[in-house]
């Protein structure tokens, strides 16, 4: 027998689900010859690509991995004191394995089947508890995309619930000693909104300007200065002016809380504890407010309840805030956070707890007291009087200074006056590296006698003395196997990718394969600040620019931004460089954002946040965009018509036929067309944004192109733009500096009022390219899989969709398909009907599906009563097979109930899920047997998934809101009272 060397291992198989002769049978259930007939049949020939895509050959995942480490070592990992809100942190080993490296946390979404999610639920639990510990403040959100948008999700938030006395107060005064990315962004938050930013010294603010309604302050300040607070924030209460404060947690360790000086809102970033800086992110922000904003707070909380049984249980709280359902009416539109993130925060504070925080603060605080002295003795004029861990240094010759520290590999923070450095210092730190420092300032000095003198010397008021972290999370699990074990015993209790397909439409739950994630925890792209010199960058400058590349290929556009965080705030970016396009023009009265009846929320949110106001276009029966409405719409606002925003294919799963000469019309009308590629994984290879006729579109990085949900975060949302449009993509003022200059408030003093946006508009992120550690994991899927690969992933998960949609024919009702009765990547089942025969809700069969094993579909959006299932082309057939034999079990289910064979009340699905507990217990008195309830189908025993709680009572915990920790005994208490 003759050997062949030609067998190379190839990605592309591993990431489809499909074997060629399940592809065959699935073809012959659809009732098509060949995919390409179905895709002939699904996707409208005028949209059609005209040629293959364009990319790089693909790689085996051994030679992307070599071929990347090679790329990764062009990052030049420099020791950072450059601070400005990211620091170097030791992720603790326990964590990094069983949390970021671990597929059974990353692979999750957002918890919205609260009952198989209430691992993540305590983790984020967790991080509410400690921030609001920390910060002094009655409650803390699960999570905001980066410290920057949440200081300007404060701002939004104090605005819009001004007192009666300041209701026409239009000013929002910034410390000239916030964070310069954060400056930047209030600018460009504030602009389209018609807020005006007063940038100056808080020493010295005229409170009694009636204009202010809101202050922001930097506590410790970004140079360093740690101020007290309490005074200013009681002047400015009494004048009616509300104050937000932007708060580093390792500090608050050591100094009072801002809640203590009367803080109404503390925003910050938890980067530093234990998560990589990856040149930008991602990382979780947070959000702490008092109680009387509790219904205003921006992003997801998490909640205690109770399950059916009584007994306390976690789930999203006052889901009515969100975007979701405000939709115009909306003040933020956050929708995808940084849950993985702040898990592994959180998560941090419990490994610690109370006490090694404060010692690993006292430890950061010293050294920096430690160099701070020593610089003194020699001569150095340090300017900084009470901080934490920065200090700024007035330094004669800083071009000499730059080169001693260039060629000790050391990153410092060098002020745009070029006479001013600051250090910052962190935990991975210590003396040794002081030592180095100083020889770097040319000096030397007895450390080891100035540490022995060491104390904290701040005023009184400034140190901390109330507790924090006394719960009994933060005081237990301080041992590794303690740790191991509590992080376990939460993973056990979420399902996710690991477990079962996750077919939530509209959000792409398809492989993250290990090569792709490999990656993200090399150093080389994880211990690098955002604000590195460029010289230091070349790897990630490399990667940008091929995936750049890659994306426009993709898209079919010019040119792309890697900023934003999230889906939605690419939507807001793009539509703030379609408001700059039309400003350049002297169009700065195009205000109108038509948008489809079927949009998501955060559609109408975004645009209001660009300063957009939304008229809704309606849908035919068909679910496609009703043409005559647009029309009629379009030629009513032709004057100020600013943009459609349209997703596609549309979020009812169906390619529209009509799509280009939608977009024509809204060309003829002067504006321009957002697409919303959250539907992406349908386009990829087959058509794109750029041929549908948009002209800006974002992509969910983290559905079409493998980037895991995380629990619900992190994300990436870069967007493209056509020609037209890119002078006017987002800026950042690091973009073009080789050196880590960091400007201090550059904008100082000046003022722009709603209708000066600059030509490219500001910043929509802190950092320039977003969470860029995470960009490596589209970058290797991309380079994997090649054009060709990615093309067939789209008819595969054109085909796999179709064939659900085929096996559940005659049980189920499909709502929409297009003129040749197929699906898109995903489809809408009407489940509408069985509530008035059987009295069964969408929500029955969403509980029900973990009974056998698996995770609802997408419930109620974008119909209410409907579910909307996108399988991806990652699973197997078997995997389809058995989710739709779960499916139809549940629909006999419903008919024993139509029937009246089973009782209309107690049956199957109004209990559902069924617990361990409840399916033990010796009392059982339901009329089904216990059999049916956890093993309903024959494969379940063999993959069983036990959910944790019974079904949530999500409105006795919106009405008993409690979103921090509290001992689960004193809970059950409450309830047996209640
Ligand atoms: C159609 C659509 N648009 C926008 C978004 C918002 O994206 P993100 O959650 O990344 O902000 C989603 C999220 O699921 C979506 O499904």
């Amino acid at each position: 027998m003759k050997l062949s060397l030609q067998y190379q291992e190839s990605f592309e198989d591993r990431h489809h689900g499909q074997t060629d002769s399940a592809q065959a049978d699935m073809l012959q259930t659809v009732g098509v010859s060949s995919i390409n007939e179905l895709i002939e049949q699904t996707v409208p020939e005028a949209i059609r690509l005209a040629r293959p895509l364009d990319l790089p050959a693909p790689k085996t995942e051994m030679q992307f991995l070599a071929d990347f480490r090679k790329l990764a070592s062009q990052n030049k990992v420099f020791k950072s004191y450059l601070g400005t809100g990211y620091y170097d942190t030791f992720t603790p080993n326990v964590i990094l394995r069983n949390i970021l490296e671990n597929p059974a946390w990353y692979t999750a979404y957002t918890p919205y089947q609260a009952e198989i999610a209430q691992g993540r639920l305590e983790a984020l639990l967790n991080f509410q508890t400690m921030v609001s510990d920390l910060t002094g403040m009655d409650l803390a959100n699960a999570s905001l995309l980066d410290e920057a948008t949440a200081a300007a999700e404060a701002m939004h938030m104090l605005y819009a619930m001004r007192p009666a006395t300041k209701k026409s107060a239009s000013t929002f005064f910034v410390s000239k000693h916030c964070h310069p990315q954060t400056i930047d962004l209030i600018f460009t938050r504030a602009t389209p909104i018609g807020i005006k930013v007063l940038v100056g010294d808080h020493r010295t603010v005229d409170l009694t300007n009636g204009d202010i309604f809101g202050l922001l302050l930097q506590y410790p300040a970004s140079n360093g200065d740690v101020f007290d607070y309490t005074d200013l924030i009681a002047s400015a209460h009494e004048l009616g002016i509300t104050v937000a404060v932007a708060a580093d947690l390792l500090a608050l360790t050591l100094l009072t809380s801002p809640g203590e000086m009367g803080a109404d809102v503390v925003v910050g970033s938890a980067q530093r504890f234990g998560v990589p800086m990856g040149y930008g992110g991602p990382h979780a922000a947070f959000f702490a407010t008092r109680d009387a904003f509790k219904r205003q707070i921006p992003g997801r909380i998490i909640g205690v309840s109770v399950d059916a049984e009584g007994k306390p249980a976690m789930r999203m709280a006052l889901q009515t805030r969100e975007q979701h359902i405000r939709r115009e009416k909306a003040t933020s539109n956050i929708c995808t956070a940084q849950v993985l993130l702040a898990v592994m925060a959180g998560s941090y504070a419990v490994y610690h707890g109370p006490q090694r925080l404060r010692a690993i603060a006292e430890r950061v605080h010293g050294l920096t007291k430690v160099a701070a002295t020593a610089l003194r003795w020699s001569g150095c004029e340090v300017t900084t009087e009470n901080y934490f861990d920065t200090i700024t240094v007035k330094v004669g010759d800083v071009e000499s200074l730059k080169k001693s520290a260039r060629a000790a590999q050391i990153n410092l923070r060098y002020y745009a006056d070029d006479e001013h450095v600051g250090i910052s210092f962190d935990e991975t730190k210590t003396l040794a590296d002081v030592t180095e420092l100083l020889d770097i300032f040319g000096t030397k000095a007895d450390l080891d006698a100035i540490a022995d003198e060491l104390e904290i010397t701040w005023p009184e008021r400034l140190i901390r003395t109330s507790e924090y972290l006394t719960h009994p999370v933060f005081n237990t699990h301080h041992t590794e196997h303690d740790m191991l074990r509590y992080l376990k015993s939460l993973e056990e209790k979420d399902l996710s990718l690991v477990h079962s397909m996750i077919s939530l439409g509209s959000c792409t739950m398809k492989l993250n394969a290990t090569a792709e994630m490999i990656p993200v925890t090399w150093p080389e792209f994880g211990k690098i600040h955002p604000f590195a010199p460029k010289d230091q960058t070349l790897g990630y400058q490399q990667l940008f620019s091929d995936l750049n590349a890659w994306l426009c290929e993709i898209t079919g556009f010019a040119a792309m931004s890697l900023q934003p965080n999230s889906g939605a705030q690419g939507e807001y970016a793009g539509l703030m460089v379609i408001r700059a396009y039309h400003e350049s023009r002297g169009d700065s009265h195009r205000n109108i954002a038509l948008i489809p009846q079927s949009a998501h929320g955060t559609n109408p949110a975004s645009a209001v946040m660009a300063g957009m106001k939304v008229v809704i276009v309606k849908c035919d029966e068909r679910g496609n965009i009703d043409v005559a409405d647009l029309r009629a719409k379009a030629d009513q606002h032709s004057n100020d018509l600013a943009c459609l925003m349209v997703t596609y294919p549309s979020t009812h799963g169906v390619f529209e036929e009509s799509i280009k000469e939608i977009c024509a019309i809204i060309h003829e009308h002067g504006g321009q067309v957002y697409m919303d590629g959250a539907n992406m994984n349908a386009q990829v290879g087959l058509t794109s944004p750029a041929t549908i006729g948009a002209d800006v579109c974002h992509l969910n990085l983290h559905k079409t192109f493998c980037i895991p949900h995380g629990g619900g975060g992190p994300g990436m949302g870069p967007i493209g733009v056509a020609e037209q449009l890119v002078p006017f993509l987002p800026g950042h003022f690091t973009v073009n500096s080789q050196q880590p200059t960091v400007p201090a408030g550059n904008r100082n003093s000046q003022q722009l009022t709603a209708g000066q946006l600059p030509a490219a508009y500001g910043a929509v992120s802190a950092a320039p390219y977003g969470s860029a550690s995470i960009l490596t994991i589209s970058y290797a899927y991309i380079a994997m899989m090649g054009g060709e690969g990615l093309t067939n992933a789209t008819k595969q998960a054109i085909l796999n969709a179709n064939y659900i949609k085929a096996r559940l024919e005659g049980h189920y009702e499909t709502l929409y398909t297009g003129t040749n009765g197929r699906a898109a990547h995903e489809m809408i089942i009407d489940c509408r009907p069985f509530k008035q025969a059987a009295g069964i809700e969408v929500e029955d069969i969403a509980k029900r599906l973990m009974d056998y094993g698996f995770h609802a579909p997408t419930v109620s959006f974008p119909v209410a009563g409907t579910v909307m299932i996108e399988p991806t082309e990652s699973e197997s057939k078997a995997e389809l097979d058995r989710f739709c034999e779960a499916m139809i079990a549940i629909r006999n289910e419903i008919r024993e109930v139509e029937t009246g064979e089973a009782d209309r009340v107690s049956n199957v699905l109004k209990h559902a899920p069924h617990t361990a507990t409840v399916a033990l217990a010796d009392d059982w008195n339901r009329p089904y047997s216990r059999e049916k309830a956890v093993y309903p189908l024959p494969y379940v025993r063999a993959r069983k998934f036990w959910p944790s709680v019974s079904r949530i009572d999500s409105a006795y915990g919106d009405r008993n809101l409690v979103c921090s920790c509290i001992p689960t005994d004193a809970y059950a208490e409450e309830v047996a009272e209640a």
